[in-house]
């Protein structure tokens, strides 16, 4: 067991954990608990969030894990602290459970923040998955350093961005994610779970709020198709062939949207690849906000592991697909996000 130099009090740990809460998590199921003791600040799974169709191996919901522990280092460090993550013991076959921790901060000293890392804490509050349309064309190019910056956010979490450029690969991705969408979408399980996360209201504290999600895949033609969080409200086989055909009818067609697609990935893919892939997620879309740029997951492929498999034969990797983003520049004429809601800190965190 670590000695802490510094101890965490439990209004470090609350301020820590209220940033840590406002990480991305599939289907906004939040599948966390904080625990703090005299011997540091522990995250565990809460397995009783585990999508069990979505997700039965539990890959997203530690992706969703390794997010929020890296918003917890990243508010630790703006309170002028030093963390240092340990982790486990992990479990290397099945989904997480709640025996262990997946991993721990403790403080090991004190060091005021710099200007990056507070600017890093502050796109916290600001980041939300953005599933809107991203400016198309010339004025919605990458420039070459937002393409360096998020690459490199990525790689400081030792893991690695990959932009998918190449029209083979943009193609098979186009590809993959429609078949994961369809057998996703005929799969009744599936749409009875995404119902079971779907909220009427912003105020539930938990899933997924019908003005965040509503309508998304809707009236879209998009080169990749996004999640669709309507199928399960209702009949499939109306959803699919309605996609990209103008709502009301005769309107022209939306035109056709080609983000800039970016795979963040891992070297291995253990239970604790998972972990950095989702740090790494993390830091990437705090970078993307922080550039004034926009992001969502297109995460249907990577639910499905045989579908996930081939995406990454398919690019030709050595490592794993922990996470794949569409990426843009954020139509400025759009009105602010609404924020997907959080559970309060007292439920998700206990001082022993
Ligand atoms: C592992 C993972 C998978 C996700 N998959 C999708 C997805 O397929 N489509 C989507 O629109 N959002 C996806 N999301 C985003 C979540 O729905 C989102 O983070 C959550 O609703 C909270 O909203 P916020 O990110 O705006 O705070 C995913 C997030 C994570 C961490």
């Amino acid at each position: 067991m670590v000695d802490t130099v510094v101890r965490l009090t439990e209004q470090d740990a609350r301020a820590i954990v209220e940033l840590a809460a406002l990480a991305p998590s599939i289907h906004n199921t939040q599948p966390w608990r904080w625990r703090l003791d005299g011997t540091g600040l522990h995250l565990f799974a809460d397995p009783e969030r585990l999508l069990q169709v979505a997700d039965h191996e539990g890959r997203q919901l530690l992706i969703s894990c390794g997010a929020a522990l890296a918003f917890a280092r990243f508010a630790v460090r703006s309170r002028g602290l030093v963390p240092e993550v340990t982790y486990g013991p992990l479990e290397e076959t099945g989904p997480p459970t709640a025996r262990d921790p997946l991993a721990t901060i403790t403080v090991t000293g004190r060091q005021p923040a710099t200007a990056a890392e507070t600017d890093l804490a502050q796109a916290i509050a600001v980041r939300h998955t953005d599933r809107r349309p991203f400016l198309a064309g010339e004025r919605g190019r990458l420039g070459p350093d937002d393409v360096s910056a998020l690459r490199r956010a990525a790689e400081t979490e030792a893991a690695w961005a990959w932009f998918v450029e190449d029209t083979d690969s943009r193609i098979t991705a186009s590809v993959l994610l429609s078949r994961a969408d369809w057998q996703e979408t005929h799969d009744p399980a599936y749409a009875e779970e995404l119902l079971r996360w779907r909220r009427d209201s912003t105020t539930a504290a938990d899933g997924l709020p019908a003005e965040v999600v509503g309508g998304v895949a809707e009236s879209r033609q998009s080169e990749f198709v996004l999640r669709d969080f309507d199928v399960a409200r209702g009949d499939t086989s109306s959803v699919a062939p309605s996609r990209g055909t103008p709502a009301g009818g005769g309107a022209a067609p939306a035109p056709v949207e080609h983000p800039v697609l970016l795979a963040v990935g891992t070297d291995s893919d253990r239970p604790v690849d998972r972990l950095l892939g989702g740090a790494a997620t993390g830091r990437v879309l705090l970078t993307a906000t922080e550039r004034g740029l926009a992001a969502s997951p297109l995460g249907q492929v990577l639910d499905l592991p045989a579908l996930r498999e081939q995406l990454r034969a398919s690019f030709g990797l050595a490592g794993h697909v922990q996470m794949l983003l569409r990426v843009g520049r954020p139509d400025p004429d759009l009105p602010p996000l609404a924020a997907t809601p959080r559970r309060p800190v007292d439920e998700i965190l206990d001082v022993a």
